[in-house]
């Protein structure tokens, strides 16, 4: 029987409860789902790609068929070369819709048997966004219920520089 592998593309910078419920809808209908992290450093992310891939490994681990990897360069390029059939994308409100299009039509014109799959989170999640996130957590305001609990720590040890100066010295050798 043909065993579908899909990828689920994106920054996550940082993971949100509207990607994890993506990925648990994901990985209901595909048989392997790989969450790939695109490697942007252009686009200045808040947190380090190994940082990202290492939060969405944890927040992943319960899925037993969803598996997190990087890639870079052509988003069709890196579902040849990991033999994936489809691209999961997710779709929150109508604004979404025309960029998503675009992006899908233009992927299928580089690589027509690559299907774009498009699935809606859950409607308490349809306004959320990484980047809202970012701005909220950067300007100190709550985003709980936003993004898990490991997100939210790590969201607070990036951005707060008490705690930052705190895990200084604990890495620091202690003095001889
Ligand atoms: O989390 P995002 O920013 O919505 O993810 C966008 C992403 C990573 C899916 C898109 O930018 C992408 O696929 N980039 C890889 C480069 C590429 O293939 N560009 C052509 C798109 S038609």
């Amino acid at each position: 029987m043909k065993r579908v592998i899909a990828i689920y593309p994106g920054s996550f910078d940082p993971p949100t409860h509207g990607h994890l419920d993506l990925i648990a809808r994901g990985s209901k209908i595909f048989d392997q789902l790989i969450v790939a992290i695109l490697r942007n450093p252009e686009k200045g992310p808040l947190f380090t790609l190994p940082e990202r891939r290492r939060m969405l490994e944890i927040l992943t681990e319960e899925f037993k068929n969803v598996e997190v990897d990087t890639f870079d360069g052509l988003m069709v390029d890196y579902a040849a070369k990991v033999k994936a059939g489809a691209v999961l994308r997710g779709i929150r409100a109508i604004s979404d819709y025309e960029y998503e299009l675009q992006m899908a039509l233009m992927n299928r014109k580089l690589r027509p048997d690559l299907e774009t799959v498009f699935m809606m989170p859950a409607e308490q999640y349809s306004y959320l966004s990484s980047r809202l996130v970012r701005e909220i957590a950067q300007l100190g305001g709550s985003v709980q219920g936003l993004v898990p609990e490991l997100v939210e720590q790590r969201l607070r040890e990036k951005l707060d520089p008490a705690i930052k100066l705190e895990h200084a010295r604990e890495s620091k050798p202690r003095g001889r």
